[in-house]
């Protein structure tokens, strides 16, 4: 963030505390749970793990050889069976589970039982191709329910999923299905967006051209001739074909309470993606609990979560925990602008949605939009909103309770990471004090700390990085294939602490105000992306020798990609080889690493000892005077590359 923004941040005094109503009815009013589950935060977690069902009781809550953590040892459980079976069998069969709407305007309702004879169905189908418990099973689909289906058809059968985002270039699909050596692969022919098609079973052919590992493509048809789809013999089969006849039931796996649920990859610090691991029993039992206890959830809402499955908050907030809750949600396949902006605002009205969370990337590009679209349809059933993915700034946040909340929703701002497997750092509806642009405080059971260079907490009023001492249920277990890099990337820099990447600073109250990643992970609309693969997308390019990449303030996006290449010799930098390299990087990547500005710089500045100078290359893009220079190689370099930049 810059620092303007984080000034005008911290300067914030609106202050907002639960309305009337929620006080009176929020599963959580008391403030006492803070401190129950401070005393004994085991307890705590093991009262919220008896929520679920489990075929045979876990021996011991907690084993914790820091970073190494189990959680409800010797428990076996199954995610779809507490997701489906159990509504299933308590009275809410009948219940919607699903309320799909297609972006061309189709739509399908889904109750649980619905939603469960498909999974037991699919199970069937993906032990029939080989699927055992253990392997690994990648999906690469739009919102459709069948990816919902396919996730829980994974984890009935044991078998761990790994979702990867519909927008993702073929390469990125490949290197995600390769690192996870996985088996078969579920798609789609294509998907809606804005009015045009998804090419996905294109992509995936490509992908799988070095992709070895998977035997079997399940295809549903989505799109139809329009895609283009080819299907190979013997290797791709549709969707319908298999399911046409697969039996309606599939014994549940009884799986441990540690045995994996699922793998989602994420950008680090490097180049290479991570996959992180989630497990069943913890990742189940935090999930449940903070949707439950965040969102409010009751028996009658009906919930919108408005992220992609392929990221962290779809599978927790679309396919974990509002299933685990047994509440009825909207799914919507497509943009907020299709066929105009008054879409999203169109599905509140004619649901009748009563939470509704999204980005603040999102609201602020509702704000831009202006308030007519909300202000065109009656938004009375929302009662709660949510918002998460980067800091949000006061004015979004005070825009969307007015326009959107109607002034009565409290606004949930949620901070957490795919890592941590639900959130934080967020407020509870009934409890707390709302601060425009705060997260406000660590959710019950969790420690979290500010702490400065050397790991010394900070106290109220200051700044430093935000960490987390004690375990929690729903943590990552480790990255899949690389536990060292787990122990380096968040357990070394603190020892015995987690490093979230994140800066913070606590008011003198202890409100967490989130500022932004201090690593080179940038947040681009809400998606973590890292420089360094931009980086490589950039020089695998013939005309590159050299590239740097920031993220640079921006208004709607949060960040946005600035690239300062320097090109082989002999080469000249045109407007025309501009585009081709924000090109090449949308096709190795996908199209949300785009670079927005690409700069050609003759030298890149340096230390002495060759590191480029990334602080420096943020304050020429964010237009901010120089920090020091003084361990540059050459500072004519950057006085160069300014002049430069100001001139463009
Ligand atoms: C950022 C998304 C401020 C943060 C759930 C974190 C936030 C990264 C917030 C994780 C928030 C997420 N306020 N920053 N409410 N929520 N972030 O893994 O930088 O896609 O480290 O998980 O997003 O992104 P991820």
């Amino acid at each position: 963030m810059a620092d303007k923004a984080i000034e005008v941040l911290l300067d914030e005094r609106r202050s907002f505390p639960p309305p009337k109503g929620f006080k009176k009815s929020a599963h959580v009013r008391n403030a006492s749970v803070f401190n129950t589950a401070r005393k004994n935060p085991q307890a705590f977690w093991a009262k919220a793990a008896k929520e679920l069902h489990w075929f045979k009781p876990w021996k011991k809550v907690l084993e914790w050889n820091s970073p190494w953590a189990k959680w409800f040892v010797g428990g076996k459980l199954n995610a779809s069976y507490n997701c489906l079976d159990r509504h299933v069998n308590s009275g809410r069969k009948n219940k919607a589970a699903i309320i799909w709407e297609g972006e061309p305007g189709d739509g399908r309702v889904l109750t649980y039982r619905d939603v469960w004879r498909e999974v037991n169905k699919f199970a069937n189908v993906l032990k029939k191709l080989g699927v055992k418990k253990g392997d690994r099973v990648c999906l690469y689909m739009g919102m459709i329910p069948e990816l919902v289906i396919a996730m829980h058809a994974c984890n009935r059968i044991g078998a761990p999923h790994s979702v990867v985002f519909g927008g993702f270039s073929a390469e990125s699909l490949r290197d995600r299905i390769n690192d996870a050596q996985a088996k078969v692969l579920v798609t789609a022919d294509g998907g809606y967006r804005r009015g045009t098609t998804v090419p996905l079973k294109k992509n995936a052919d490509e992908a799988l051209a070095d992709a070895p590992s998977i035997e079997n493509v399940v295809v549903v048809k989505r799109v139809g001739a329009e895609s283009g789809a080819q299907m190979k013999d013997g290797r791709d089969h549709w969707w319908e074909d298999l399911m046409a006849d697969a039996a309606l039931w599939c014994e549940p796996e009884k799986m441990d309470s540690e045995d994996m649920l699922y793998i989602l990859y994420t950008s680090g610090t490097t180049g290479k993606p991570k996959g992180i691991v989630h497990t069943t029993g913890g990742y189940l039992t935090g999930v449940t609990l903070a949707n439950k206890w965040i969102f409010d959830m009751k028996e009658d809402d009906i919930f919108w979560c408005a992220a992609d499955i392929g990221w962290v908050t779809g599978h927790t907030h679309i396919v974990y925990g509002p299933m685990a809750n047994g509440v009825t949600q909207v799914m919507y396949e497509g943009t907020p602008d299709w066929p105009d902006r008054g879409r999203l605002w169109r599905i509140v009205e004619k649901y009748g949605v009563t939470i509704f969370h999204t980005a603040p990337t999102a609201i602020r590009t509702f704000m831009r939009w202006g308030t007519e679209y909300p202000g065109e349809h009656n938004l009375k059933s929302l009662r709660l909103l949510g918002t998460v993915g980067e800091p949000i700034n006061p004015e979004a946040w005070v825009w969307y309770h007015k326009y959107i909340g109607g002034g009565r929703c409290p606004v949930m701002d949620t901070w957490w990471q795919t890592e941590t497997g639900h959130p934080l750092i967020t407020p509870l509806p009934g409890l707390t004090k709302l601060k425009p642009g705060s997260a406000t405080m660590p959710f019950p059971g969790i420690e979290a700390d500010v702490v400065d260079e050397k790991g010394q907490s900070v106290p109220k009023g200051g700044g430093g990085y935000l960490v987390l001492t004690k375990p929690w249920p729903a943590m990552m277990r480790t990255i899949y294939g690389d536990p060292d890099r787990f122990v380096q990337t968040y357990w070394s820099r603190f020892p015995g602490k987690y490093f979230t990447g994140d800066g913070c600073k606590r008011d003198k109250d202890g409100y967490y105000w989130l500022l932004g990643r201090v690593d080179d992970v940038m947040n681009v609309a809400g998606h973590r992306i890292s420089t360094m693969e931009v980086e490589s997308a950039l020089v695998d390019h013939s005309s590159v020798a050299e590239a740097a990449v920031i993220g640079k303030a921006h208004e709607i996006k949060g960040q946005a990609i600035c690239a300062f290449v320097s090109l082989k010799m002999g080469i000249d930098g045109s407007a025309a080889l501009v585009d081709e390299l924000k090109a090449h990087v949308a096709k190795k990547i996908g199209p949300i690493a785009r670079p927005d500005e690409i700069l050609y710089a003759a030298e890149l500045p340096k230390t002495r000892s060759g590191k480029i100078m990334r602080r420096l290359l943020r304050d020429i893009a964010d237009g901010r005077a120089m920090g020091d220079t003084t361990t540059l190689a050459d500072p004519a370099v950057v006085a160069k590359l300014k002049e430069q930049y100001e001139e463009e």
